[in-house]
This record gives structure tokens, sequence and C-alpha cells, in this order.
């Protein structure tokens, strides 16, 4: 790191409370290789308070499915009274209003469903569980009945990316205040998908040009979050706002990562909060310090004045696409291997998702509801 550079402070955690869930997208951002053993609720407490002490604001109570925890209750809790903003982000799958009243009298602050198309048949096909659609309309009344501010979230591929206007109308039906339009990112599970969920160019830009129509037309009535995908765009985006520098990823057994699809870059040591404080590993754990700052940087990254607005783009995409988590994202016209991207993105095959469900993975999930 450069000697001028500012000391970094997170504002944000992602706690992944879990690996397992019942849904099997076949675009899950978790690892191929799932964690299993996982943090009790005392060490999360400990976590949260450590995470409030470092000047995080907020917590994102993720998964996997969070509500695979039977301790959810008593670990939103922990969250809340360490003083920190709680927002839950889930599938719905397993939360009963009963389990609901009981996360809102803990303290949640938040709640963010992701949804996977605006039809039954399609989504619950999407997510690899029948009935997981039904499931999101019942949470989502659940939460508004709680007067509990509501995110839709969906992630666009080419089997509903033309979907784009019936998702926010369903998300508006729903009682969402806001819904955050979100692209698959290639690595991990999508990565071995990419073929089968890789849109057409011309579907990217009907959807761009419909987002702004549904922004005109809901203005006041909903906050419409997008960005053009990947692939499409010119310059990549600040992934995770800079590596090591907004942010930590908590994972299920307690890894701290600077994102949560650090683990697909081999040779990055990650710390645990089994046997180190927060502190201590956003500090000075090798995985934070292998990317922060611009000393690391390659060209042209290096001498590019935008290096301080998009920190290089990805350093996971990097690798997945180039071996390098070190080179300049690809998707940045600017990359010597910008090419690569155009060839991906012209991949496409019809073929059956590998959904990321194991059958025992599930049978966990099910009974822990
Ligand atoms: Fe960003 Fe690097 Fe591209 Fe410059 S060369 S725009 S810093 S990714
Ligand atoms: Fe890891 Fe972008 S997902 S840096």
């Amino acid at each position: 790191m450069n000697a001028a550079e500012p000391v970094f402070k997170p504002l944000g955690l992602l706690a992944e409370l879990t690996h397992r869930c019942p849904l099997g997208c076949p675009y899950c951002s978790n690892p191929l290789a799932l964690d299993r053993g996982e943090l009790d609720t005392a060490t999360w407490s400990r976590v949260f308070r450590e995470a409030a002490g470092l000047g995080v604001l907020q917590v994102h109570l993720s998964g996997g499915e969070p509500a695979a925890r039977r301790d959810l209750a008593e670990i939103t809790a922990a969250a809340h009274q360490a003083g920190l903003y709680t927002n839950l982000i889930t599938s719905a799958v397993g939360l009963t209003p009963k389990r609901f009243a009981a996360l809102a009298d803990a303290g949640l602050d938040h709640v963010q469903i992701s949804i996977q198309d605006h039809q039954p048949n399609s989504a619950d096909h999407i997510a690899g569980y029948a009935g997981a659609y039904e499931r999101k309309r019942m949470l989502a009344a659940e939460v508004v009945r709680h007067k509990m501010p509501l995110t839709i979230n969906a992630v666009m591929h080419r089997a509903n990316i033309d979907h784009v206007a019936d998702m926010v109308e369903l998300a508006i039906e729903l009682g969402a205040s806001r819904v955050e339009i979100a692209h698959v990112q290639y690595y991990g599970w999508a990565l071995k998908n990419r073929a089968a969920l890789m849109p057409t160019r011309a579907q990217v830009e009907r959807a761009v040009v419909a987002v702004e129509t549904l922004r005109a037309r809901h203005q006041g009535r909903i906050v419409i979050d997008a960005v053009v995908p990947d692939y499409y765009a010119r310059f990549p985006k600040p992934c995770v706002g800079g590596w090591g520098r907004r942010s930590l990823n908590v994972t299920p057994a307690g890894k701290v990562l600077p994102c949560h699809a650090a683990e697909s870059i081999p040779g990055l040591e990650f710390w645990s909060v089994r046997g180190r404080s927060l502190a201590e590993i956003w500090e000075n754990s090798p995985a934070f310090r292998a990317f922060r700052g611009t000393d690391w940087m390659q060209e042209p990254c290096a001498s590019c004045p935008r290096r301080f607005e998009d920190f290089g783009g990805c350093r996971c995409q990097a690798f997945a696409l180039t071996g390098d988590a070190r080179a300049t994202d690809p998707v940045c016209h600017l990359s010597p291997k910008h090419a690569i991207v155009a060839t991906l993105a012209e991949e496409r095959r019809e073929e059956p998702y590998v959904y990321r469900r194991l059958e025992r993975e599930r049978a966990d999930a099910d009974t822990a509801l």
C-alpha cells in the first residue's frame, strides 16, 4: 500500500451464516467447495461487536439461506445489540410468519428477498426448488405487514432478462421500496453455467432501454438500482468498492474474505475469526493486503487516472478470465486481454443448468426450518 493512501475502514460486513440452502440457483455466488463447520452464536456475537468497533455500520445476514440456521433470531439480536443496522438477504424459504415475527422482535431492520422470475414455473425452475415463488410472495407480505423496508433482488440472465419489466411490476406488487437488478457475475457456480446463462447483446440492449423506461414510469414509487452487465460495459465496476477498502466477508466457518468470491483465487491466505480478532485480520491478513491500494497494479491500470475510481475492476473476474489475479479486469476496454470478453459473450449453449445443490445439503436445510 502506498504511504500516501488513507487508512481503510470497513463500513459493511457480509455475514455468511451458512452455505446450506434449499435452492440451487445455477449462478450462486457461494464457492464450489462449501463450508461445513459453522460458527456458533457466541462467536458471531463477538464478530459483530468487533465489527462495530472497527466502524462497520451495517451487517448483511446472508448465506446460503440464513434461515437454515435455527439460531437466526439470536444472531440477529446480537447484531442489533452491537449497534449494527441489520439486513437479511433471504430466498424466503424457511421463514414462516412466526419465525419472521421473532426476527422483527430481535431488531431486524431490512429484508432483501431474491426473485428468479415473475412467474412461478419459470422462477421455480431457475431456483431449482418447486414452491419457492409462492413462499417469496408469502414472506414479502409478512415483511410489509411488519412495516419493514423490503428490497427485491433480481439476478438477470438469458432466461429472464426479457422479463425485467414484469419483474419490476412484481416487486411493486409485493410492496418493495427498492429493486436491485444485478447481472450474473461469472465466477464460482455461474462459471460452470456461463454458456447457459449468457444473454445476447440484443437482450442486454433491450433491458437497458426497458430499465430507463421503468425508472421514468415508476419514479417515486420504487427505486430501481441497475447497472450495465460487465461483459457489455467499457469500464469495470469498482468491485466491492475496492479490495479491502470498505467491506469484509465472514464465511460460515469463520474465514474472513475481502469479497465473497475471493476463495476462487488460488494462493491467498485467509485468516479466521476463530483464532484472531477482526481488527487484526482487517489490518494484517495477507489476503486483505494482497490487492489493497494500488501498488500491486500492472499496466495499464498502474498509470491510469481511473485507478482510484474502479481499482482495476474485479480481482476474481481478472483471475477467472486471464489466470492472473493482478491483471487488469478484461472487462475494461483498455485491457490487452479485452478480446476474451467479446469471445465469451458470444459463447451460448442451450444446456441444462448445473444446480449448486447437493441432496444432503437440501435435507439439512429443510430439517432446520
Ligand atoms: Fe480501470 Fe485499469 Fe481500465 Fe484504467 S486500465 S479504467 S484503472 S481497469
Ligand atoms: Fe472478488 Fe470482485 S468478486 S473482487
